[in-house]
């Protein structure tokens, strides 16, 4: 048997993951933003935590990933970094850190991992942002790309709808994988395209590409934690596979808590000096 499962515990490299595609091991990433739940989730055997602008949403309750800060971003990163002994881990770029100008982007991406301790940074887009991610890399700063659905970019959407089902969209987003991996990119996440199409990015790259929503015919998945933890409620697209309903459960144990509290059950004898 392959990797963790086996026993492996080795710090998980950018070179593994590429190794990993070479043999045929998929690859488990899922998202954490702080130190307690970084450490269940490596303590389970993740290959790659990211800490992701989904914390925008899952943390901040902000209704798009736009609102995030780098200095926030970093807090997040950091505090991961502390909980984690094997995954790499791998922080996002925040909205607009990186898209006007390459030499910020170089700046924001030194930044924060120098801040954070992270193993590398992801950011969202193909050619637009390519002279940056080249001097990002240039600079000693592994990145990861990201295409299809971009979350950053939903005020040009106006929608969170599968991306790339037309012929131009999917024929862009095959000509910006390969420009992310020639830049040097390490690995990329394809979100909500259909599962045909990722499968063809897949097969036709020789780093390891993760799909949100993009079919079992990539090298790897990723999911949001809160939503693959059944945390949080009403958010309930196809992709999403719920391992658990901790809404339930901490409802109910917050429920039981109250109530002791109430009723002076709680602390008992044994449960105080
Ligand atoms: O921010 C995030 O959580 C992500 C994943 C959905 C891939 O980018």
């Amino acid at each position: 048997m392959a990797g963790y499962l086996s026993g492996d515990t080795r710090k998980v490299t950018t070179h593994r993951l590429i190794e990993m595609k070479q043999k045929g091991e998929k690859i488990s990433m899922l998202t954490a933003y702080d130190y307690t739940m970084a450490q269940l989730v490596d303590g389970a055997g993740m290959d790659i935590i990211l800490v992701g602008d989904s914390a925008s949403n899952v943390m901040a309750g902000n209704v798009t990933t736009l609102p995030i800060t780098l200095d926030q971003m970093i807090y997040h990163g950091k505090s991961v970094v502390r909980g984690v002994k094997r995954a790499l881990v791998v922080v996002d770029m925040p909205f607009g850190t990186y898209q006007a100008e390459p030499y910020e982007g170089v700046r924001n991406a030194i930044r924060m991992m120098k801040e954070t301790g992270a193993d590398a940074l992801k950011l969202e887009g193909g050619e637009e942002v390519i002279d940056t991610i080249r001097k990002i890399i240039g600079a000693g700063v592994p990145v990861m790309g990201h295409l299809g659905l971009m979350p950053q970019s939903i005020n040009k959407y106006g929608t969170y709808g599968v991306r790339a089902k037309g012929e131009a969209e999917a024929e862009k987003l095959v000509r910006d994988a390969r420009l992310l991996q020639e830049a040097g990119c390490f690995g990329l996440v394809l979100e909500k395209i259909p599962a045909a199409l990722a499968a063809r990015v897949a097969a036709g790259l020789t780093i390891p590409a993760i799909g949100i929503g993009a079919g079992g015919a990539v090298d790897g998945q990723v999911l949001v934690v809160a939503d693959m933890l059944g945390m949080t409620q009403g958010f309930s697209p196809r992709f999403l596979r719920r391992y658990a309903d901790l809404h339930t459960v901490i409802t109910d144990a917050i429920g039981k808590y109250v109530a002791d509290v109430k009723s002076s059950d709680f602390p008992n004898e044994s449960e105080q000096y």
